[in-house]
């Protein structure tokens, strides 16, 4: 088989890329290692930014996205038995995230590429970019018994943090920048209405906890655990009785229980290779970068990757103009770094750190307050909680 713009993984970040491309006339094939099934069954984050939404109206996706994602204009931050809510329309102008879970919207981009007729090749065995540095890169997989090759000009690695594309770049011309943290999520979704229409971050002492949703009878909730937890350490009980704990009393109050219909244990990590580029292989979304999902940027900086690389591969096709393709990397990593920092700042000033002294204790304290009290801080937050322009 022959394409112009091979790509691998079947997630948000390559489905969207596909299917952008596709409306441009730009043929491309998406290889995915898994059956659909299995990545519609995970349960990702749901915050989304103006410019992702915009991304997904570009692309012929948002329909359902409009119809059914709730605009949220703010969202609070509780300790110490009380909360205080951050304005982010009157912050930034009047700019909100709509919340639409990632799994609703990946399956909204499948509906796309089934309904234009792109090729995405799913249960694809042991992908593999080969002479990614010459002109001419080829992609080889397995389905089932047989052997295929695809050849394309150019190769995008959207295949996750745990993906071949980056491992396929050799080691010397990688650098790699990683902090893990000491601690992890655990989330549970259950059918239940959600104790606040707006979301609600909490730092306790006994750690941090999240009270999110997807819609209003639809609820997503986290805790901080420990990394040597497991689910099975967390009976739907002991879940309820730990997340009311780290709340304000008034919110525990009215908060409503009922089975789990999900329950996961994630780490929390912040990493990123550098650069996005070697040769004819792209790297974008996690295969290039994560974060801890304390920020909601995830998704969101897989966006702006896929926005950049669209248009570079656009303008190579349509007007044979080669500057975004060069300065993809540049461009994706200045604003992949701001939303490290900003994942990261959240965390830190949000989260228990079993190892903080009593010093790092006080700023975390300081940090907390100054935010509330202060407008400029404040706008700071919402800026980049809104996103950042592409
Ligand atoms: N060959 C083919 N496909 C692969 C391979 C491989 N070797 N390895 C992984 N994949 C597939 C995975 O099965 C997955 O469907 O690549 C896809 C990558 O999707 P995601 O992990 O969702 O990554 P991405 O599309 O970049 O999405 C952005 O940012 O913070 C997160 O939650 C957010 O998952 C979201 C991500
Ligand atoms: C979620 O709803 O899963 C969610 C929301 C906000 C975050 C992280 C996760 O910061």
């Amino acid at each position: 088989m022959k394409t112009k713009v091979g790509i691998i993984g079947g997630g948000p970040s390559g489905l969207l890329l596909s299917q952008l491309l596709h409306l441009r006339g730009i043929d491309n094939v998406v290889l995915e290692k898994h059956s659909r099934e299995h990545v519609l069954g995970r349960i990702r984050a749901g915050v989304l930014e103006h410019g992702f939404a915009e991304l997904m109206r570009e692309a012929q996706c948002g329909a359902r996205m409009d119809a059914e994602g709730e605009i949220h204009e703010g969202f609070h931050i509780a300790h110490d038995g009380i909360r205080s809510r951050v304005d982010l329309a009157a912050h930034t102008g009047g700019n909100s995230v709509l919340v639409y879970g990632q799994t609703e919207l990946t399956r909204d981009l499948y509906d796309a590429r089934d309904s234009m007729g792109g090729t995405v090749i799913h249960d694809a065995a042991d992908v593999q970019p080969h002479d990614i540095t010459s002109p001419r890169p080829y992609l080889t997989y397995r389905l089932g018994d047989e052997a295929h090759r695809i050849d394309c000009d150019y190769v995008i690695g959207a295949d996750g943090f745990h993906g071949v594309s980056r491992r396929s770049i050799p080691r010397g011309a990688l650098r790699e920048f990683e902090k893990v943290y000491p601690f992890g999520w655990l989330g549970v979704l259950s059918r239940t209405r959600p104790v606040s229409p707006e979301l609600i971050y909490a730092r306790h002492e006994r750690g941090f906890a999240l009270c999110s949703l997807r819609s209003q009878v639809l609820s997503r909730y986290y805790i901080q655990v420990p990394l040597s937890d497991a689910v099975e350490d967390w009976p739907d009980e002991a879940f309820w009785e730990e997340l009311k704990r780290r709340l304000p009393e008034d919110v525990a109050g009215e908060l409503v229980t009922g089975p789990s219909i999900e329950k996961s244990i994630a780490p929390l990590r912040s990493f990123v290779a550098e650069p996005m580029r070697h040769g004819n292989l792209f790297l974008a979304g996690d295969a290039a970068h994560i974060v801890p999902p304390t920020g909601a940027r995830g998704l969101n900086s897989a966006a702006s990757d896929i926005y950049y690389l669209y248009h570079a591969l656009a303008d190579h096709y349509e007007k044979g103009e080669d500057a975004g393709l060069d300065g993809y990397s540049q461009k994706a990593l200045a604003r992949v770094w701001k939303a490290q920092r900003f994942s990261w700042w959240m965390t830190t000033m949000l989260h228990t750190f079993p190892d903080a002294i009593a010093y790092d204790q006080k700023l975390q304290q300081t940090e907390l307050a100054y935010l509330l009290s202060s407008e400029a801080a404040m706008r700071s937050l919402a800026e980049n909680y809104v996103g950042l322009p592409f």
